[in-house]
C-alpha cells in the first residue's frame, strides 16, 4: 500500500493546558532519513512526560508533535545501512518523539520488532512505563528480596507495573494511591500495605509508614509525585536509605539543600529512562526482559482507556485530573 502525503497529527504550537493539543488533519508525512524508519502508528502511549512538554516544565521546541512511544508497522525504511534488518510491514514498537500522529519517522536504533504472541495493546501498556520501572528496580536502586519499599502513585501507569516487579523480587511493598478504588487495585497486585494518601484518616502517610516499619523507615522510596510528597519521602526513608525521585506529577521537587540528607546519610537519585537505554545493547536488554515478562504472563498490563487521536485533550485532562489507573493509550 502506498503512503499518502498528509496525515492527521496533534500539534502543539504554544505552551498551555490540554486545549493546546490541536488536531491538524493535513499535516505532511515525514520522509525517513538515513537511520530512520517511517512507522504507520496504530497505538500510541500517553505518558505524564507529554504533559511536561505541553506545559513547558520540560523545554522543547514548538511547534511539536508530542508522544514518546507507539506501536505500528514499518511503512518505509530510510536510505543507507539497515543493521537491524527492518522490512516494510514489520510490526514494531518505538521510543522517540512525535507519536500523536498517524505516521512518525523514528530512529531505527530505538525501534524493535514485536514478537508473535504479544499484542500491540500490551506492548503500549508497558513499553515506556515498563522499561522505566525495570531500570528503576535494577539499576537506580537494586531492589533485594526483603527490602521495604515505599512506592507513590502505585495505581498509575508506571506504578501498576512497578508494584508487580517489586513483588516479583520479594520486596515488602507499601504503596500510596488516591481513593478506595485505586487502593483496592494496588492491593490486588499483592502490595503488602496500601495507604490512601488523599483520605482524611491516612493523609499523615509518613506516620503510617513509620508504624508499618516499626519506626525504622523504608529502604527505598520511589517518588514520582514530587512537590507534594518529597518532604514526606525524606522522613519516611530509613537511615542510610535511598530516595529515587523520578517524576513531577504534582510539580517538581524544589532545589534541595544537600545538608538535608546528612542526618540520616540518605542517598538520592534522579534518573530518566532514556539515560539507561542509550545504547542498542542496553535498549535490547530491557526490551527482551519486558517481552519475556509479557509473554509469560508474569507482568499484567492495565489499560485505562484507548482514546481516538482527536480526543487526546480529554486524555490529558483525565491523566492530570488523577482519574486514571494503569495506562492511557491513543488510537492513531
Ligand atoms: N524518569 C523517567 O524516566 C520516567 C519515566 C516514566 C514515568 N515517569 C514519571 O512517573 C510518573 C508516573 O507517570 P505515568 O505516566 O505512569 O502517570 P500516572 O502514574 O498514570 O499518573 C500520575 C499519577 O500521579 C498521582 N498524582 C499525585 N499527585 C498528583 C497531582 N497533583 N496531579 C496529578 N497526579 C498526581 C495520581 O495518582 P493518585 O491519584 O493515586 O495520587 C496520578 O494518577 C510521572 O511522574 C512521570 O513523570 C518518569
Amino acid at each position: 500500500m502506498s503512503t499518502p502525503s498528509s496525515m492527521k497529527a496533534i500539534v502543539v504550537e504554544k505552551l498551555g493546558g490540554p486545549e493546546v493539543l490541536q488536531v491538524q488533519p493535513n499535516h505532511p508525512i515525514p520522509t525517513p532519513t538515513e537511520g530512520q524508519l517511517l512507522i504507520k502508528n496504530r497505538i500510541c502511549g500517553i505518558n505524564y512526560i507529554d504533559t511536561y512538554f505541553r506545559t513547558g516544565l520540560y523545554p522543547s521546541p514548538k511547534p511539536e508533535i508530542l508522544g514518546r512511544e507507539a506501536a505500528g508497522t514499518v511503512a518505509a525504511v530510510g536510505p543507507g545501512p539497515n543493521p537491524h534488518n527492518f522490512q516494510v510491514g514489520d510490526r514494531v514498537a518505538w521510543l522517540a518523539t512525535g507519536g500523536y500522529a498517524e505516521y512518525t519517522a523514528v530512529p531505527a536504533g530505538k525501534t524493535v520488532k514485536i514478537p508473535e504472541g504479544i499484542s500491540d495493546e500490551d506492548v503500549m501498556g508497558s513499553f515506556l512505563s515498563g522499561l522505566t520501572v525495570l531500570t528503576l528496580a535494577k539499576e537506580t536502586y537494586a531492589v533485594q528480596k526483603g527490602d521495604w519499599v515505599l512506592l507513590h502513585a502505585a495505581a498509575g501507569g508506571a506504578g501498576f507495573l512497578m508494584t508487580q516487579i517489586l513483588k516479583s523480587i520479594g520486596a515488602h511493598v507499601i504503596g500510596t494511591a488516591g481513593g478506595p478504588e485505586k487502593v483496592a487495585l494496588v492491593k490486588s497486585l499483592g502490595a503488602d500495605h496500601v495507604i490512601d494518601y488523599r483520605s482524611e484518616e491516612e493523609k499523615d502517610w509518613v506516620k503510617k509508614v513509620k508504624e508499618i516499619t516499626g519506626g525504622r523507615g523504608v529502604d527505598v522510596v520511589y517518588d514520582s509525585v514530587g512537590k507534594d510528597t518529597w518532604e514526606g519521602s525524606l522522613e519516611a526513608v530509613k537511615r542510610k536509605g535511598t530516595i529515587v525521585w523520578f517524576g513531577n506529577a504534582s510539580g517538581p521537587v524544589p532545589p534541595l539543600p544537600l545538608n538535608k540528607l546528612s542526618p540520616k546519610c540518605v542517598k538520592v537519585a534522579r534518573p530518566t529512562l532514556f539515560g539507561y537505554i542509550e545504547t542498542r545493547e542496553e535498549f535490547e536488554f530491557y526490551v527482551n526482559e519486558l517481552f519475556t515478562l509479557l509473554k509469560s504472563g508474569q507482568l499484567k498490563v492495565k489499560i485505562h482507556q484507548i482514546y481516538p487521536l482527536d480526543q487526546v485533550a480529554q486524555a490529558h485532562t483525565d491523566l492530570e485530573g488523577r482519574k486514571s489507573t494503569g495506562k492511557l493509550l491513543l488510537k492513531a
